[in-house]
């Protein structure tokens, strides 16, 4: 059978020797540190449990939902206006998916005919390739280099690409390299956005994981972007519920109405006791979603200032879950540095490479251990003799 050649859009596995090299390990008893999956460990509130247990006793709530309940858009935009102080979001300017890797995945496939342009960062995070492949699109790179502070630099831009872009994913806090926006980065964005007539899409999954007293906003705190601007909304990392697949898109109503139009298509709705979980996650209680913010940051702490005190340079990330280290001196390919990493010390991370050519010479770390297995991880990677 001869198998569509979408398919060949996408290259191979390229984990499997590492995921290999786990489980060998794994079966000989070996217990590892895994720095590498960005799924947070901590536990959703008990209120949007119960919100969930309890919708699920209902049998009504077993049948396709069809839409988006009008209490769960309700709750988004006052969620937007509580959290962000953003008054400017209406129903007709929210969906669900989900999860926002859904999204950015079909996002092509709702915007984009074949050969149109779009700008994505490299190195990124990988379905905003995928996304803007499947719908026929060609991405241009902006590079984001240690040089610029790992951050997108309009300027870099030619002025015919920019002419011919259709839309420009930026997503800050960045995964996999950890820097933050400012009011004037997200200005500069959107004035570039406005000027070439292209849709500025904002993947906003870390606004709540973000350190050293910076504010984690929305896209729409800046003037003008609520013309040329598109919002994804995930309630995985601020509120642990990663496997519930709750995300939405905010923002502009004629990209709302065009993405709804392919997902009508395709799927009969979000599960109606995790819209309920949402709803309870949206309108409830956001201490713990600050203390999280704390520990993550105390990890941070713990990693990048431990791997600094044993000889490995390793800059703080300022959002995120996670750490983007320069390979140490003597390494210059991630992936045969991760191979000897997991063998010598039992740490697992992810090779730079796989987020985008400008990863490689990289290692992400996610933060997704306590302080005191990172401590220990850090002792390993000491005595495993490779860092001088
Ligand atoms: C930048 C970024 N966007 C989107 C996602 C996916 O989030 P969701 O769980 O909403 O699909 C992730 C998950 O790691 C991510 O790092």
């Amino acid at each position: 059978m001869e198998f569509s050649h979408r398919l060949d859009l996408f290259g191979p596995e390229i984990f499997a020797a590492l995921n290999d090299k786990k489980v060998a390990l794994e079966a000989t008893g070996r217990r590892l540190f895994n720095l590498s999956v960005g799924t947070p460990d901590f536990a959703p509130a008990d209120h949007i449990k119960q919100a969930l247990i309890d919708a699920a006793k209902d049998n009504d709530n077993w049948k396709y939902s069809l839409r988006d309940l009008p209490e769960l858009l309700d709750a988004v935009c006052a969620y937007y206006k509580r959290r962000f102080d953003v008054d400017s979001i209406t129903p007709d300017k929210v969906m669900s998916f989900a999860g926002s890797q859904d999204g950015i995945g079909h996002l092509g496939l709702a915007l984009c005919n074949d050969g149109d342009v779009v700008l994505l960062p490299d190195p990124c995070y990988p379905v905003f390739m995928t996304g803007s492949k499947l719908g026929g699109a060609e991405p241009w790179y902006y590079k984001l280099t240690k040089e610029n502070h790992f951050l997108p630099d309009v300027t870099a831009i030619p002025e015919e690409v920019a002419r011919k872009a259709k839309f420009m994913l930026v997503s800050l806090p960045a995964n996999p390299v950890g820097s933050i926006g400012t009011p004037e980065l997200y200005a500069q964005l959107v004035d570039f956005c406005r000027k070439y007539d292209i849709l500025l899409v904002h993947d906003n999954a870390y606004s709540d994981i973000i350190f050293d007293g910076a504010h984690g906003g929305s896209i729409f705190n800046t003037p003008g972007a609520e013309d040329c601007a598109v919002e994804f909304f995930s309630l995985s990392k601020s509120f642990n519920v990663t496997g519930a697949r709750i995300s939405f898109l905010v923002g502009r109503p004629d990209v709302i109405a065009a993405c709804k139009k392919l997902r009508t298509q395709i799927d009969f709705g979000m599960f109606l006791p995790v819209q309920k979980a949402a709803i309870a996650a949206l309108t409830g209680p956001l201490d713990s979603v600050k203390r999280q913010c704390g520990e993550y940051q105390a990890r941070r702490d713990a990693l990048c200032g431990g791997l600094r005190s044993i000889g490995w340079d390793v800059p703080n990330s300022h959002g995120s879950m996670f750490v983007w280290a320069p390979l140490p001196t003597g390494y210059t390919d991630s992936m045969a540095f991760c191979l000897e990493l997991i063998e010598k010390a039992g740490v697992i991370c992810t090779p730079g490479f796989s987020f985008g050519p400008s990863g490689e010479g990289y290692v992400r770390f996610a933060l997704t251990l306590p302080v005191d297995r990172i401590e220990k991880a850090v002792k390993a990677i000491a005595d495993s003799g490779m860092i001088h």
